[in-house]
């Protein structure tokens, strides 16, 4: 709501401070996109620091952190900022798809990643997510969520000059770029955390540090533990000054305090820097944990979402053309509050990740059946329309099987039974099992525990190969497709992992290293081997077989408007519970997408495609590139084992 006073307030500000900055002429764009969400900033940044002695000079501060974004903002991405606005919501295009990747195992260094652009463009991919490419310790990096220095890449990569000519390389071959900032913890290492270690007071209101364990003890009472086996507790003792630190993750990630608005400032100043390196997307890490209160899970509070919506004002002001990402791995209905919610619908964070349906579809893998997938829906399809999703089978970190245990019992499993059988299923306890895993950060205490492993090894591959089966590795690669084309036309941003367009399977070198062999997430980070990737090109091959599939996938998804998130799917009633459908409907167009789940035939009566309000007398399918004619409602549709359809109405 507008505020005559804040106004005056800005004014002055742009005036008298802001050098260069031209509000009623080349600059008024952005001046009224200032002038339009002062007052959410106002509001938002006063129920976080309201009440703290700093708030006004804060206050004036922040105002000058987002007009110093702007100005140093590039012209070019000025430019590009203005196309995307012009485009609405840019990132719910079907012509998006992704994939993830560590530079360094991936192909060395950012230079040599700007030449292989061409291998993506062969894939269909047109969007990357760097994993974090910042100063962090070797040894004490937790692949890179551990930084440094968020304004240094680290020289295994490269410098900053390399990531500039990346950017621009992709800018101008039209892709998209996405990388993280660890808005949670920093390095043990970082500049604010040596200071606060060496006495500095005004660096240890950064950091969570506590004098002795009276109030560790009373977080950890209702803090869940993280990584229960690799790191314990919540808190370290840091011994330079005797001082207990909070550490949600790893010992050497420490929190970083929120509550004191300097470091909000701090950061936001990092995002900007991202912001202005022509970042399209930024993945926010564990947006989760950033507020922590005593006598709470300290995960997902309502401050936690303040901040994300200020950060997202913020944004929009200064470098509206940068979407964000937020990382929040939590339960189902909590994943939806990252949207934002009342007022702020649709207005906090971009994007959250599809990590509900993704564990819905390794639980649809084992059991053969989508019946908790369907039990699951209802907390998904509450995402708003304008947000998406970032859609994936798999990605660097483990399968959290993270839906609520009453989504398991109204199926009539016993969640606690349901959970074992998983975890059994993909650790190697379960003997008919085709998958090759681990657990992750078992927690003895809960039995608690999350799923290492490629997809690749999950589908069974490593397994067949094992046994040098032709007829196993059939299925195993029939399996990888099925789930991949579950989450590419499902809505949402797909991402892939890299190495699984090749099918890597599971990589046991990470044991030979001290400093990851204590993470078994190693197993499913490959060290790309471009001899085998040539594989790709050699029609026969394994290699081969997935890559020219996953492209074959991302060429039909781009052919089809439908597939773009516009909130527009519907499940099929379930007639046969093996087989997961949904319908992707916008205007007159209508993509019925068909998954079976299990290793046998299944049958589909033709009735399940009349159910809404549709007779379609042949369906044309883009993967196989058949057509079907629909028989009597009791004649059926058969779905080959493992087989999807991606079948448009003729
Ligand atoms: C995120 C990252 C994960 C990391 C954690 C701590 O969840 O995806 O890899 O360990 O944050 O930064």
């Amino acid at each position: 709501m507008y505020n005559y006073q804040l106004h005056q307030q800005l004014q002055k500000a742009l005036k008298e401070k802001e050098a260069g900055i031209n509000i009623a002429g080349k600059d008024n764009l952005f001046y009224t996109r200032f002038v339009a969400n002062l007052a959410s900033i106002y509001d938002l940044y006063t129920e976080l620091y309201g009440g703290h002695k700093k708030a006004a000079q804060d206050f004036e501060q922040l105002i000058h952190v987002i007009a110093t974004a702007y100005i140093e903002r590039s012209t070019l991405l000025k430019n590009r900022d203005a196309v995307k606005q012009q485009q609405g919501n840019w990132y719910l295009s079907n012509q998006i798809a992704g994939m993830s990747l560590y530079v360094d195992r991936f192909c060395g260094n950012l230079e040599n990643l700007a030449g292989k652009l061409d291998y993506f463009e062969k894939l269909g991919v047109n969007f990357l997510h760097l994993m974090p490419i910042f100063e962090s310790p070797e040894g004490e990096s937790d692949g890179g969520y551990a930084v440094s220095d968020f304004r240094t890449v680290d020289k295994r990569f490269g410098n900053i000059t390399d990531m500039q000519a990346l950017q621009q390389k992709m800018g101008e071959a039209g892709m998209y770029l996405m990388i993280d900032i660890v808005l949670n913890h920093t390095s043990h290492h970082h500049e604010w955390a040596k200071k606060a270690k060496a006495g500095d007071t005004y660096y240890q209101d950064f950091f969570y540090m506590f004098n002795d364990r009276y109030l560790p003890d009373q977080f950890e009472k209702t803090m869940p533990e993280i990584f229960p086996e690799a790191a314990p507790g919540s808190f370290t003792y840091n011994a330079e000054t005797g001082k207990w630190v909070m550490t949600v993750f790893h010992n050497y990630q420490w929190d970083l305090n929120y509550t004191n608005p300097d470091v909000f400032l701090a950061m936001l100043g990092n995002i900007f820097f991202y912001a202005n390196l022509g970042i399209d997307i930024l993945r926010i890490d564990a947006p989760a944990f950033i507020w922590k209160q005593l006598g709470t899970t300290c995960q997902n509070l309502p401050q936690a979402h303040t901040i994300l919506r200020l950060i997202r004002q913020c944004v929009q002001v200064a470098t509206p053309g940068m979407a964000l990402l937020g990382e929040a791995i939590v339960a189902p209905k909590e994943i939806i509050n990252y949207f934002g919610t009342g007022a702020y619908t649709a207005k906090e964070c971009d994007f959250a990740y599809n990590a509900t349906h993704m564990a819905l579809q390794w639980d649809g893998l084992a059991s053969g059946n989508i019946r908790i997938m369907m039990a699951a829906q209802h907390e998904i399809l509450r995402k708003p329309f304008g947000a998406s999703w970032i859609t994936y089978t798999r990605c660097h970190d483990d399968i959290g099987l993270g839906y609520d245990d009453y989504m398991i019992e109204n199926t009539g499993a016993n969640a606690y039974e349901h959970r074992r059988f998983l975890k059994d299923y993909y650790s190697g306890a379960y003997p008919a099992s085709f998958a090759t895993g681990a657990l992750f950060s078992v927690n003895p205490k809960t039995q608690d525990a999350r799923i290492s492993g490629s997809l690749a090894s999950l589908c069974g591959l490593e397994h067949a190969l094992k046994k040098a089966s032709g007829y196993e590795t059939d299925l195993a690669i029939k399996r990888i497709l099925m789930m991949q084309a579950q989450s590419f036309f499902l809505g949402g941003v797909p991402m892939i992992f890299y190495g699984d367009e090749a099918g890597y399977t599971n990589d046991y070198s990470y044991l030979a290293d001290p400093g990851k062999s204590y993470d078994n997430r190693w197993m499913h980070r490959p060290v790309i081997n471009w001899e085998k990737n040539k594989q790709t090109e050699v029609p026969g091959t394994i290699e081969h077989r997935i890559f020219s599939s996953t492209q074959k996938l991302l060429a039909i998804r781009k052919k089809l408007d439908v597939i773009a998130d516009k909130s527009n799917i519907t499940w099929l009633t379930p007639h046969n519970i093996h087989v997961a459908g949904y319908l992707r409907a916008w205007d007159d167009k209508r993509v019925y997408c068909l998954f079976n789940f299990s290793a046998q035939l299944q049958y589909l009566t033709w009735y399940a495609f009349k159910e809404h309000g549709m007779n379609p007398a042949q369906l044309f399918d883009y993967w196989d590139e058949k057509t079907y004619s629909t028989g009597q409602d009791h004649e059926y549709f058969i779905l080959q084992p493992y087989g999807f359809y991606i079948l448009e109405p003729k």
